[in-house]
C-alpha cells in the first residue's frame, strides 16, 4: 500500500516537473519569437548592430553617452534607432515642435501609459487629453498659491534643521565613507510625502529607519520601469497574467502602496481637510472619487521623488571636483546673509538674492539631468524642423542629457562646469527651455519646478556653509542604473567634516 501512495507521489512530481519544463522552454522559446518580430524593420546599420551587440558598451560607460556621441556627430542633431522603432533628437527646434508647436500630434501615448498604469492609474503623469487637462488646471492652480509654497519652502527647512543636519554632524570627523545619494533619497521622500499627503514617514531619522512604505514605492516604480526593458510588451503581460516572478513582486508592492494611500486618505476625511495645506487636502475639496485621489497624489509622489534627490548627488559629486564653485557659493552667502550667519537657513528672500547659487544648481543640472530623456508617441505621419520623416506610432526622444554636452548649443567649453555661463552682470538669466529642457518644456513643463530648485538651492546652501564633503573616489566618474530617473550605481560614498572657520 504504502509503496503504491509513493509511486503514485512520484509520478505525480514527474509529470508536474514535465509541465513545468515544457511551459519554461515553450515560454522563453515565445520570447525569443516576439524577440525576434519586434526587430522590425531588420536593420544591420552600424548604431544598430552596435546597439544588439552592446559593443558601445567596449568605448562608453552609460547609454547616454554613446547617444550623445552619436547626436553630436549627426548633421542635424537627431538619430535614428531603427531597431528600436525610436528617433532620438537634441536639436532644439524639434523640441519645441515636439512640446510646444505639435504638442497634440506627440501625446505620452499608450505604450508609455501601459508600462506604468497599474502604480499611477489615472494620475497626471500617466494621461493625455482632457484627464490630464483637468488635472493640470487644478494643479497649476493649487502649487501656483503663495501659501503652498510657503509651506514647501516651511517642509523643506524643518527637514534641513532638524534631521539632515543633525545626521551629517553624527557622521562627521570619523573618516568613515557613508553614502550620500541615500541620505538625499531619504530627504526627499520625506519632504514628498508631507507636502502631498500632510504625511511625515521619518526615513531621514538619526537611525535611518526601513519605511516599508518607501520601500514598497521604490520597488513598485522600479518594476514599472524595468517593464520597458523586456524585449516585447507580451513578456510581461504574460508574466502578469500568471501572476509570476517580477510582476507578482510588483503586484505586491503596488498593493502596499494603495493600502496605504488608501489609509491615509481615510485618515484625512477623518481628522478634516480644509485647513490644511498638504496637496491631498486641496484636492479632496474638488474630487470626492478615493481611487482618483489615490492615482492623482501617487503621481506627485513619483514625479517629485527621486529627481532631487538625483540632481543633489549630481551637484555634490561635481562640487567636490570644483572647489572653486564651492568657495563662490560661501562668498555669496556671506555678501547676502551678512559674515556672522554663516550657518543659519537662508530664507526665502536670502535664498532668491544668491544668483551664482542658482547658476551652480542650473549648470549641475545641464551636464547632469535628473531625467536623462523623456519620449512621446506621434500620433500622425509628420515631419520634424530638421526634416526628419516621422511615422505614426513611431517613438520620438528629447535627450536633455545628450543637448547639456552639444557644443552647438553651448560652445566650445560645454563639457565644462562653469556656472558663470549662466550670469549677466552678476545676475542669473534663464537659457531658452527648448535648449534646456531638463524639467521638460512647452505646455507639459514640470509642475514642480519652482519648488524642486527652492529645496536643492535649500539644501546645497545649508551642506556647503556647515560642512566640507569629500567624495570618497573622486576619480570615478557616475554611472548610471537604468530607470526613470538618473540614479549613481553604489550611490555617492562620501566623508564629511565639519568646517573650519
Ligand atoms: C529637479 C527636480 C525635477 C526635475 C528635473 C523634474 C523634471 C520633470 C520632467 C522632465 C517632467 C516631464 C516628464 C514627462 O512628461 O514624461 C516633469 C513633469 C512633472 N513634474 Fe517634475 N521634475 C522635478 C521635480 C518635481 C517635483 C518636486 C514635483 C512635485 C512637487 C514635480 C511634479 C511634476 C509633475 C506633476 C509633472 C507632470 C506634468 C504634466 O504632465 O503636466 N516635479 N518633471
Amino acid at each position: 500500500m504504502e509503496s503504491e501512495a509513493s509511486l503514485w507521489t512520484h509520478s505525480m512530481s514527474s509529470i508536474f516537473c514535465f509541465c513545468f519544463f515544457s511551459f519554461t522552454a515553450f515560454f522563453s522559446l515565445f520570447s525569443l519569437f516576439i524577440f525576434v518580430l519586434r526587430l522590425k524593420p531588420w536593420c544591420n546599420c552600424d548604431v544598430c548592430r552596435s546597439y544588439l551587440k552592446s559593443t558601445w558598451l567596449k568605448d562608453f560607460d552609460n547609454l547616454s553617452d554613446w547617444y550623445t556621441h552619436l547626436l553630436a556627430k549627426s548633421p542635424t542633431g537627431t538619430i535614428h534607432l531603427h531597431v528600436l522603432g525610436n528617433i532620438v533628437t537634441s536639436n532644439p527646434e524639434n523640441v519645441e515642435y515636439i512640446l510646444k508647436t505639435r504638442f497634440d500630434n506627440y501625446p505620452k501615448g499608450k505604450p508609455f501609459s501601459v508600462l506604468l498604469g497599474d502604480l499611477l492609474g489615472r494620475g497626471i503623469f500617466n494621461v493625455d487629453g482632457d484627464s490630464w487637462k483637468f488635472q493640470r488646471k487644478m494643479a497649476s492652480f493649487e502649487l501656483g498659491s503663495v501659501s503652498i509654497r510657503s509651506y514647501a519652502f516651511e517642509i523643506v527647512s524643518t527637514e534641513i534643521r532638524s534631521r539632515l543636519i543633525p545626521l551629517l554632524s553624527s557622521v562627521a570627523d570619523q573618516e568613515k565613507a557613508f553614502d550620500l545619494q541615500d541620505v538625499f533619497r531619504r530627504f526627499s521622500f520625506d519632504n514628498i510625502c508631507k507636502f502631498s499627503f500632510g504625511l511625515d514617514p521619518g526615513c531621514l531619522k538619526l537611525n535611518l529607519p526601513v519605511s516599508e512604505f518607501a520601500v514598497a514605492f521604490d520597488l513598485a516604480s522600479k518594476l514599472s520601469a524595468e517593464r520597458a526593458l523586456s524585449p516585447s510588451q507580451m513578456i510581461w503581460k504574460i508574466k502578469r497574467l500568471f501572476n509570476i516572478g517580477s510582476e507578482k513582486k510588483l503586484k505586491e508592492s503596488i498593493k502596499l502602496v494603495n493600502q496605504l494611500a488608501e489609509k491615509m486618505i481615510h485618515h484625512r476625511r477623518q481628522k478634516g481637510f480644509s485647513d490644511k495645506n498638504d496637496l491631498l487636502s486641496r484636492f479632496m475639496g474638488s474630487i470626492n472619487d478615493e481611487k482618483y485621489l489615490r492615482d492623482i497624489v501617487v503621481s506627485f509622489l513619483l514625479a517629485g521623488r527621486d529627481t532631487v534627490a538625483s540632481g543633489l548627488t549630481s551637484f555634490f559629486w561635481l562640487i567636490s571636483q570644483h572647489p572653486e564653485v564651492q568657495s563662490a557659493i560661501r562668498e555669496e552667502s556671506e555678501r547676502v546673509m551678512g559674515p556672522d550667519n554663516n550657518t543659519d537657513l537662508a530664507n526665502f528672500e536670502q535664498m532668491r538674492n544668491m544668483h551664482y547659487l542658482n547658476a551652480a544648481i542650473y549648470e549641475s543640472m545641464r551636464l547632469y539631468p535628473p531625467v536623462q530623456f523623456d519620449s512621446k508617441f506621434a500620433r500622425e505621419d509628420d515631419i520634424l524642423p530638421d526634416g526628419t520623416f516621422v511615422r505614426k506610432g513611431t517613438r520620438i526622444t528629447y535627450h536633455p542629457y545628450a543637448m547639456g554636452r552639444m557644443e552647438r548649443i553651448w560652445g566650445p567649453e560645454c563639457l565644462e562646469f562653469k556656472p558663470e555661463r549662466w550670469l549677466k552682470n552678476g545676475k542669473f538669466v534663464p537659457e531658452n527651455p527648448f535648449k534646456y529642457p531638463v524639467f521638460q518644456a512647452g505646455l507639459r513643463v514640470c509642475l514642480g519646478k519652482d519648488m524642486a530648485l527652492v529645496a536643492m538651492k535649500s539644501v546645497a546652501h545649508a551642506v556647503i556653509m556647515r560642512f566640507d564633503i569629500r567624495v570618497a573616489d573622486p576619480n570615478k566618474a557616475p554611472r548610471f542604473a537604468p530607470g526613470l530617473t538618473a540614479t549613481v550605481r553604489g550611490g555617492l560614498p562620501v566623508v564629511v567634516q565639519e568646517r573650519r572657520y
